[in-house]
This record gives structure tokens, sequence and C-alpha cells, in this order.
């Protein structure tokens, strides 16, 4: 009796701190996807762990509004005005001022090397953001004399032919289009980043394919510990010697890291003896070290080595490019076999293009300015970014010491310093407003945008389409992205029609890059005549 009235005494005071807090926080005003979401963050850590993420936020925007409330301390968007533009134009840091939290910070790679994805404060981001920004811009990349004969090469030489080798089976033309379409991306941006001599050759070698998809995939479910709970992670591993991402996801990751820093190894050479043809430069390669070069001196660091720096930066690239670009593109073609209509209006198209791009014909592929005006390839992909973007989301931030309001049309709340604030892809492309029947994929709606006003045409194209993100943190990599399944895709629709086998498990994971869940779709594939 005596023991248990000490107790309450000695908790009282505690719990009475607790309930004031609670009480006290601006936040309390903003709907809750949940009523625990007032008091603790164990309701939307468990949302993030059982992957149901985005189904429950979906449902929370749907019935509560633009603005919701998702934990003690974090709250999460669907709007622009009040929510994207204050927040990603807005730039809001991604990590919070004394760096306890990035939620980014777990894309760091080589140990503690940052990169571009990963920086936390914006200072740091936008110096290394400006190392590399040109040469990805749109005017480099579509007039890039390496870029294209790397395409080229890329293209005429394994692609295609890898395509043809599906009817040498015992089905003809049958053949899992997702590891080939994952092996073409990672091929062009690691041999735009390195030169083709010194970059991957995964279409041609499925064996080394399958090993770098199997670990890059298979790390993905241990994700939730190590980037939403980092300090428990390391307290639990440290104190109680017990892991919760297994040992061999480290050894993962750094065969991953091996495998880069072999590429860099081999830019290296290239850029010190010089590359014998134009598609063997290493053009991001090198103009990163440059750069990185040039920084450390005006530091007075001359000589510094920055090659692990070098190797963090490039492996960011490759990570958040080949994978995204694979995914759009699968959903590319999914969409295009079960709608034959628009497939034979993109053919139709396809057959403008000057020269055509195909095994047999001279092996120059098409002019990328040719390749990026057809109005029906764009609305295609733009149509697959919105539906089924790669990242769908969501994109947390920390709101500046200053707080913020958040919200529109009367309904706007204060959010104070410190808060972790977010939006989705996934959901601000689902706005019936900006695009009816949101759930269905429609590329003609991108055809109509000239009969709509100037309003209705920015919501579309700019306001709401957030496959890329916004602001500074923007994917720097949209153009090549759009560049290189631009060109993807009319090789294989200017010579084949393509038709469902099995797209079981096609749907997208719940998941912050968000991959089919099976990683498989089984296309056959016809020859179109000539
Ligand atoms: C369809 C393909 C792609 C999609 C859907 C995509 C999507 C995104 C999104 C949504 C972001 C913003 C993340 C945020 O706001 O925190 C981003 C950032 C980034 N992306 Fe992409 N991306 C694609 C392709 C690429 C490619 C090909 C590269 C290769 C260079 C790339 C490199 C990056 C980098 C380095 C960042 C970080 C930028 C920064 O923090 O300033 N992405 N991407
Ligand atoms: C997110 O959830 C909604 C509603 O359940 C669904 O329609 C949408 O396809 C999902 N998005 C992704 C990217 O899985
Ligand atoms: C860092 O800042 C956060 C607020 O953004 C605060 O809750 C935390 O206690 C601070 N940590 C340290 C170590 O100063
Ligand atoms: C498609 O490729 C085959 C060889 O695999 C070739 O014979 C044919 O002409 C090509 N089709 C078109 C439309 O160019």
């Amino acid at each position: 009796m005596q023991l248990a009235t000490i107790a309450a005494l000695l908790t009282a005071p505690i719990v009475a701190q607790f309930l004031y807090r609670c009480w006290t926080n601006p936040l309390r005003k903003i709907p809750a996807a949940h009523p625990l979401a007032h008091f603790t963050s164990l309701w939307i850590n468990h949302v993030r762990w059982r992957s149901v993420e985005n189904a429950t936020l979906q449902r929370a925007h749907r019935e509560l509004g633009p603005v919701v409330r998702l934990g003690p301390n974090e709250v999460s968007v669907n709007c622009v005005k009040g929510g994207i533009r204050e927040i990603y134009a807005g730039g809001f840091e991604k990590a919070n001022l004394n760096g306890t939290f990035n939620w980014y910070a777990f894309f760091t790679n080589f140990g503690s090397e940052s990169n571009m994805f990963s920086t936390g404060r914006n200072k740091a981001h936008s110096a290394r953001k400006r190392m590399l920004s040109n040469i990805y811009s749109k005017s480099v990349i579509t007039a890039s004399p390496a870029l294209l004969a790397q395409v080229s090469t890329i293209l005429y030489d394994r692609f295609l032919p890898r395509l043809a080798c599906a009817f040498s089976k015992e089905d003809p033309g049958v053949l899992n289009i997702n590891p080939l379409l994952n092996a073409a991306t990672m091929d062009i941006l690691s041999a735009y980043i390195f030169g083709l001599k010194s970059s991957s050759n995964l279409i041609d070698d499925p064996e080394q394919l399958s090993w770098f998809l199997d670990l890059y995939n298979s790390r993905r479910s241990f994700n939730f510990w190590p980037q939403e709970l980092p300090a428990l992670t390391s307290f639990v591993k440290k104190w109680f010697r017990y892991r919760l991402v297994p040992e061999w996801v480290d050894k993962a990751n750094m065969d991953i890291e091996d495998w880069t820093h072999g590429m860099c190894e081999r830019a290296v050479k290239v850029i010190s003896e010089g590359a014998a043809n134009v598609a063997d430069r290493p053009v991001v390669y090198e103009q990163l070290s440059g750069a990185l070069a040039k920084e450390a001196k005006k530091a007075g660091e001359e000589g510094r080595d920055c090659r692990l720096l070098a190797a963090s930066e490039v492996l960011d690239q490759i990570a958040a490019g080949f994978d995204t670009s694979g995914i759009t593109l699968t959903y590319v073609i999914h969409e295009l076999s079960r709608n034959t209509q628009v497939q034979a209006r993109l053919q139709r198209e396809l057959r403008t293009l000057s020269s055509c791009i195909s095994p047999s014909s001279s092996p120059t592929l098409p002019d990328g300015k040719a390749v990026d005006a057809l109005p029906y390839l764009h609305a295609v992909i733009w149509e697959t970014l919105r539906l089924h973007p790669a990242i769908p989301g969501p994109q947390p931030r920390v709101s500046p010491p200053q707080g913020c309001r958040l919200g529109s049309d009367g309904n706007t709340y204060y959010v104070p310093g410190g808060v972790r604030v977010s939006a989705s892809a996934g959901l601000l492309h689902l706005h019936e407003e900006v695009y009816p029947q949101a759930h269905e994929w429609k590329p003609e709606r991108w055809l109509e945008l000239e009969k709509l006003d100037d309003e209705k045409k920015r919501d579309m194209e700019n306001r709401w389409f957030w496959a890329f993100g916004s602001g500074g943190r923007m994917c720097v990599g949209s153009h090549l992205a759009v560049y290189q399944m631009k060109y993807i895709v009319a090789a294989v629709y200017s010579n084949y029609t393509t038709a469902i086998v099995d797209d079981a498990g096609i749907e997208q994971s719940d998941a912050y890059t968000a991959p089919p869940k099976n990683s498989e779709l089984f296309i056959r594939l016809q020859r179109l005549e000539s």
C-alpha cells in the first residue's frame, strides 16, 4: 500500500507534465490521423513498420483534409498552397538545427560520406548541387555527344539484341522485362557518369544483374529501423548486442560500394590517360572530381583525397536514378500492354521519326530533341509518372525555427519550429480537381493541356505534378531520367508490340521508393512489320 502511494506520488508530476505538454502543443488543433497521434509517435511508427503508410495517409487526408497530424511532432500535408509551396519551394531543411534529425542520413554511403541526397542542411547541399546541376541540365543532356553515343551503343548493341534473344527460347517472345529495364537504366546512367568503357554492362551479364538486383533489393525490408529510429537501432546494437538490421545487409552495402568503387577507379584511369572516343568520357565523374579538388584548394587543403567523397556522390546518383527509372518504365510497359489503342497510337507516332530505332537500321539514334518533342510519347511517360510515381513519398522536412502556417482556405494552422512535415507525390497526384478520374491511366489528359486555361494548365503541369519533387532539393537527374526513358520506350515500340503474360504482384509496394511488389512483369513481344 505504502509502496503504491510512493510510486503514485513520484509518477504524478511526470504524468502531469506530459499531459500539460500535450495540452499546450500548438499542433493539438490539427486533426489527428489517429487519436493516439496527439500523444505518441508509436502509432505512426507502427503504420510504417507494417508498410501501410501510403494507404493510411490517403485515408486520413480524404477524411480530415489537407493538413493532418501524424504524431506529437509530425504533420502531413496534401495541398499546394499552404503545403508543398511553403515547405519545399520555401526551402525547409532536411535536418533540424542541431542535426539530431535527418531522415535522409540513411542514404549516406561509404561510412559517413554525405552526398547530395543525404545532406541535411541547405548551405552544404547547394555547394554540392552547384557542382553537378549543369551537366544534368536539359540543354546539356539533350546536346551531349557522349550521352548520345553511349545510349546508341547500349540500345543497338545490348538492349535490342537482348529483346531479340527472347525469340530463341521455348516460349518465343516471352520475357520478364523488369530486370532488363533496370539493367538498361543502370548501364545508361553509369555510362554517363563513368564513361562507357568504365561503366556497368548488366544487360549482357544476367549473372551480375541478378547479383546486383538481389543485393540491392534484399536490403529493402530492413529500412524501417535505421531510418525511422536510428538512435534506438544503435542503442540496441551497442547495449544489447542485438542487430535490428542483420549483418549481411551491411555486407550487401559494402559489396555495392566496392562495385561502385571499381567503376570510379576505372574512370580515374581514363581521365589520366584520355578517352579513346567520345563514348568513353566519364562526363559526370570528371566534372565532379574536378570541382571537389577545386573546392579543397579553395579551403587551403590542396591535394586532399576526395575520392571517397566522389564515390559517395556517384553511388547516390546511381541509387537514386536506376531503380526509379526502371520502376517507371515497368509501369509504362504494363500500361501500354493493357491499352492496345494507346500502344498503336504511340507506334504510329514513333514512325514519324526520321531514323527508326531498330537493329536493322544504321546505328544512329534519332536526335534527342526529336524524340523529346513527340507529344504522345511525352504524354505516356508523364501519365505514368503521375499515376505510378517511383517515389510516392513522403518527403520529410523540418519546419524552420520561427515556425510556419500550413493549410489554406481559412483552414490554416500554426506549426512551431522543429516539426517533421511532409507531403507525398502519390497523394498529390490523385487530386480529382486537377486530374479528373485520377485513378485511371489516361495519357490523353496531357494532350488536352492546350485546351485548358492558364491556371488549370499550370496546376496540372507544375503545381500538383510532383514526381521529381520541387524546390532546391528537386531531383537533379530528372532530365536524364526522361531522356533515357523516352529512348528506351521508343526502342521497344518502334520494333515490337507487347502484351501481358503474367503481371501478378504488379501493384506498387507501400514504400518510399515503390517498385512492383513482385519485381516481375512477364510480357510477350511481337515483331512489328516494317
Ligand atoms: C523516373 C526517375 C526518377 C524519379 C521519379 C526521381 C525522383 C526524385 C525525387 C522525388 C527527388 C526529391 C527527393 C526529395 O525531395 O527529398 C529526387 C532527388 C534526387 N534525384 Fe531523382 N528521380 C529520378 C531519377 C533520377 C536520376 C536518373 C538521377 C541521377 C542523377 C537522380 C538523382 C537524384 C538526386 C541526386 C537527388 C537529390 C537531389 C537533392 O537533394 O538536391 N534521380 N529524385
Ligand atoms: C496509395 O494508396 C492509394 C489508396 O489505397 C492507392 O490508390 C494508390 O495506388 C497507392 N499509391 C501507391 C504508390 O501505391
Ligand atoms: C536538438 O533539437 C531538437 C529540436 O529540433 C531538440 O528536441 C533536441 O533536444 C536537441 N538535441 C540536442 C542534443 O541539443
Ligand atoms: C525489328 O527488329 C528486327 C530484328 O530483330 C528487324 O528485322 C525489324 O526490321 C525491326 N522492325 C522495325 C519496325 O524496324
